[in-house]
């Protein structure tokens, strides 16, 4: 288990406004957040609330007006493209609610394409297999995205994911395209690799059932943190009521 004290994300103070015309939206007004390795967040919110805006911003996929984000303790305020995207393609993974596999590659290659693209085709043959058996697709690997369901589809996407052992896994309402019970095993997939393997994953989502497989869950209204609570609380359900209205 790594030892480092050093929190996997820092956000502080994050602005971010988007200009259509003349009209500017404040998407994020500066939001402080910090994701500890070894961490499963959640992150809820109304519609429009900037949860998307704030994992972009986090992912390094976009860049704030002001304030910063730091990863694994390194400021990325003054890198360039070239660093941005050698830090995001090494250290950060993504899962989005629509999967977002390349159609006419296997399970397989899509899995292994981060590797390849960040040069590391090698190590990430073991750590395919590894992956794999922990995400229960081993015999689907050879199959193309049509022919896996739902759940298969967003579990090769999570090995994806994982391929590069990121610090960090970025997940935008990754159960929002699944029925009840297949985004519940996508749940208890992230659970357990945040219980057993050490992962570290924020997780945008509207379910409060999904919320609740986290360990700690922020709110966030009209662009700012409106609240927190650990999953644990007994009070839990009461605040996520309270603060999202489900
Ligand atoms: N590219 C963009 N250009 C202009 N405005 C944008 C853009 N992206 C987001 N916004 C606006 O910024 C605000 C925050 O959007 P964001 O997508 O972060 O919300 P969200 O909390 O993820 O919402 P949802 O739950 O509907 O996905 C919204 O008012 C939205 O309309
Ligand atoms: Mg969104």
């Amino acid at each position: 288990m790594p030892t480092s004290d050093v929190p996997v994300l820092r956000a502080t103070a994050l602005t971010k406004r988007y200009r259509l015309g003349d009209l500017t939206i404040e998407a994020l007004k500066g939001v402080d957040l910090t994701v500890e390795a070894g961490e499963f967040l959640a992150v809820m919110g109304p519609s429009g609330s900037g949860k998307s805006t704030l994992l972009h911003l986090l992912g390094l996929l976009d860049l704030p007006d002001a304030g910063g984000v730091e990863v694994a303790g390194e400021a990325t305020a003054e890198m360039d493209d070239d660093a941005l995207t050698a830090l995001r393609r090494t250290k950060l993974g993504f899962l989005f609610q629509s999967f977002e596999l390349i159609p006419n590659l296997t399970a397989r290659e899509n899995i292994l394409l981060p590797a390849e693209i960040a040069g590391r085709g090698g190590p990430a043959a073991d750590r395919l297999r590894e992956l794999a058996a922990q995400l229960a697709i081993v015999d689907r690997l050879g199959h193309r995205p049509r022919q896996l369901s739902g759940g298969q589809r967003q579990r090769v996407a999570l090995a994806r994911a994982l391929i590069n052992d990121p610090l960090v896994v970025l997940a935008d309402e990754p159960t929002g395209n699944l029925d009840t019970h297949t985004g519940s095993e996508v749940l208890d997939l992230l659970r357990n690799g945040v219980d057993t393997f050490w992962w570290t994953v924020v997780m945008v989502t509207h379910d409060p059932n999904a919320a609740m497989h986290a360990d700690r869950i922020v709110f966030l209204r009209d662009g700012q943190i409106s609240g927190e609570t650990g999953t644990r609380m007994s009070n839990a359900r009461d605040i996520i009521e309270r603060l999202v209205g489900v």
